[in-house]
């Protein structure tokens, strides 16, 4: 859905940290209305001032601000507090603490840790969220819900045992349904009751793979049940606005997906580490992330937070060179997000986040580097206001599944020193954005409709019929890749007997029978498999690989690439096999990342899906989001060089000239409209170091 007619700029607010400073309010309208913003999210922390004594509430302050707030052209996203409650609530009701896996209750203290499970906790909320849902449930300054603050976490007290146990009792029904599932023969595990399920323990049980699994998916379910709640009480309470609460770079504690059906809007978080040595491929991984929350929901999404300053909590707070803060925000932008959002819009005085970045520091002016920089980009996106819900339409789909990267994790072997399951997704990744395509991260239960090539790397974990809709694919003409390490277990995590990658044999046209394993300083290598010619270049060179080597048995495919190296030379390591209208790559080992980049490139080509332009130079990123009357083409340079670009042929052509609007932004701000594309012209475009491009194309 989209939530705004226009891009949302603006961030998290704390005004209750400053109730006692006169004229700060005053101030900060000021300031940001200078800076453009037009939203700001609010009350995520305030418990203790919204319900000060337990039943007291006071929800006048923040109906104060608000209405100021409102009146001077900014919204409110409103948050609901159980992210961090008050002192008198965990001393009165310690159940709403957690436990930790030794069993030690925690104190009173920090935030994101209460019990999920506790009832009294979720009664308490329920009653606050009903407050603020009467209170401000119609107030048209309100537009969207916060629910809570990055979920996350997991408590083992008592309550949630049973939680639990209620948990696989309704999942197995029987007990030895369980023992099987979970293969607790082994050590003789054996339950003899649901009584005796205890969640996992580093002084209990941490060897049944199938317990952990479960017990993260139990976790999981049991954080999107109270915001679930939570979205209960407030739709008890009257409120009408849509709701959306803020999920995380790479987090693997929640299945993002369950959790999207019961949100309206996808929002996230995004604290990119620019400390590293390489900007751009930091910033790639969170472009995959940006790509992960769109098609979550296959929807414009919310940037939520990002930091406008260095960000405190890092090994290092690197500061941002000029340009960059602008890149990333309309990174975001061009990933489908419909608003670039702060943590934070004021720097507190104390405390944790005192030198955390913010719009406004602590000399409270209006002229300092960042201050000037993001105001440039609320002018920026305040000028764009056709983008918000506008769609990224994609032909590629990249696999990322949370539930296979637990399974992944949980594993003993074969490579317990960084199955590197993250590595390889961002090794595809990469190569499907160098090859100047849109590519969807989609998991196992995403439809495949639409597209024409789809990558599965490592998917050792097959759930949801995955296999039968992937074989479907290919056989109705799509391009599938998968690699070694795929297919070898079901949902439980038990291994499927019977040759692998389970009900993919034939599609793949070969079966597994070996993984050799090593360290990332060890290398075997792939050589071409026959001298023919006419083989696709990427296929003619020697190319080394790594971490994983599957010996596989060839039953039908093509050898393209054969290992050059070890006792297995000579054996198929990557291989082609035509399946139905389709074909089925497969890669038995982890290539180059140059020779992947040959390899994706080559394979979209092959199914006709075009590149957004032609020969992408270095450190630039292209994207595009589109409506029915336009196509934006964002070309984003984080280099420090000036990059030509050359626009593909469709849009090069003299007989059918499209008109093309130039927008620019970058350490100087954006530019709208600063020209035509001579849509004739074979000469390249020009885009600055460290700026942002949007091309219009109607
Ligand atoms: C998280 C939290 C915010 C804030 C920022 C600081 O994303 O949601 O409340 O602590 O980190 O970077
Ligand atoms: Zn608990």
């Amino acid at each position: 859905m989209k939530i705004s007619d226009h891009l949302l700029f603006g961030g998290d607010y704390n005004p209750e940290q400053w109730m006692d400073e006169p004229g700060i309010l005053d101030e900060d309208l000021r300031l940001m209305k200078k800076a453009g913003i037009n939203v700001v999210s609010l009350g995520i922390f305030a418990w203790a001032e919204e319900e000060p004594e337990e039943g007291h509430y006071d929800l006048d302050w923040l109906e104060e601000i608000i209405g100021r707030l409102y009146q001077n052209g900014i919204s409110t996203i409103l948050a609901t507090p159980s992210g961090a409650r008050p002192r008198w609530l965990a001393e009165k009701y310690p159940e709403v603490l957690r436990v930790d896996a030794y069993g030690r209750r925690q104190k009173f203290g920090e935030r994101e840790n209460h019990c999920m499970t506790s009832p009294l906790y979720r009664e308490k909320v329920r009653l606050i969220d009903r407050k603020l849902a009467e209170r401000f449930g119609k107030n048209p300054a309100v537009i969207l819900w916060h629910i809570s603050n990055e979920y996350n976490g997991e408590c083992h007290c008592p309550l949630c045992q049973d939680a639990f146990r209620k948990y696989v009792k309704n999942k197995y029904r029987t007990v030895d349904a369980l023992n099987h599932a979970w293969w607790t023969k082994f050590w003789s595990h054996t339950y003899r009751s649901f009584d005796e399920v205890e969640s996992p323990s580093p002084i209990g049980e941490g060897s049944v793979q199938g317990l952990s699994l479960d017990w993260r998916r139990y976790t999981s379910d049991q954080e999107t049940d109270f915001m679930k709640a939570e979205i209960s009480a407030l739709r008890e309470g009257g409120a009408t606005q849509p709701v959306t609460t803020n999920m995380m770079y790479n987090f693997d504690g929640i299945n993002y997906a369950s959790m999207a059906e019961v949100v309206d809007v996808i929002s996230w978080d995004s604290y990119p580490e620019w400390y590293g040595d390489d900007i751009f491929l930091e910033m790639e991984k969170h472009s995959f992330c940006h790509d992960y929350m769109r098609c979550l929901k296959d929807q414009s999404f919310l940037l939520m937070e990002s930091c406008p300053g260095g960000t405190n909590w890092q090994p290092y707070s690197r500061l941002k060179e000029p340009g960059l803060l602008s890149n990333e925000g309309m990174n975001a932008i061009s990933h489908g997000a419909d608003s670039v959002q702060y943590f934070q819009i004021r720097e507190g005085r104390g405390s944790f986040e005192k030198l955390h970045g913010a719009l406004i520091d602590h000399t409270g002016r209006d002229d300092t580097r960042t201050f000037l920089e993001a105001s440039r980009i609320g002018a920026s996106l305040n000028a764009l206001p056709e983008l918000a819900g506008t769609f990224s339409s994609s032909r590629a789909a990249l696999f990322y599944d949370i539930e296979n990267r637990w399974a992944l994790d949980l594993s003993a072997g074969p490579r317990n020193e960084n199955n590197g399951y993250m590595d390889l997704l961002q090794d595809f990744y990469h190569a499907f954005r160098r090859a100047a395509v849109n590519v969807d991260v989609i998991d196992e239960t995403h439809d495949l409709s639409g597209y024409k090539v789809v990558a599965a790397p490592m998917l050792y974990m097959f759930r949801a019929d995955v296999e039968k809709r992937l074989r479907k694919f290919a056989e109705d003409g799509g391009t599938l890749i998968l690699t070694f390490w795929s297919g070898l277990v079901d949902e439980n995590d038990l291994l499927f007997l019977g040759d692998k990658p389970h009900g993919l044999t034939d599609a793949a046209g070969l079966r597994f029978g070996e993984i050799d394993t090593f360290p990332d300083h060890r290398r075997n290598c792939m050589v071409p498999a026959s001298a023919d010619p006419s083989a696709p270049g990427f296929c003619l060179r020697e190319t080394s690989s790594f971490r994983y080597c599957e010996l596989d048995h060839l039953d039908g495919a093509e050898p393209l690439m054969v290992y050059g190296k070890d006792f297995y030379r000579g054996r198929c390591a990557f291989t082609l096999n035509h399946f139905g209208k389709g074909r089925v790559y497969y890669l038995s080992t982890w290539p180059e990342r140059g020779w992947l980049c040959d390899m994706v490139k080559e394979l979209l080509r092959e199914q006709d899906i075009e590149s957004l332009v032609d020969d992408l130079p270095e450190k630039v990123a292209v994207s595009e989001r589109q409506n029915t009357h336009s196509r934006y083409l964002f070309l984003q340079n984080f280099g420090e060089s000036e990059k030509q670009i050359r626009l593909p042929a469709s849009l090069r052509k003299t007989d059918s000239p499209k008109p093309v609007r130039i927008y620019t932004s970058g350490a100087h701000g954006m530019e709208p409209d600063c020209g035509q594309l001579p849509v004739d012209a074979a000469a390249p475009v020009e885009i600055a170091p460290m700026s942002t491009m949007i091309l219009k194309i109607s």
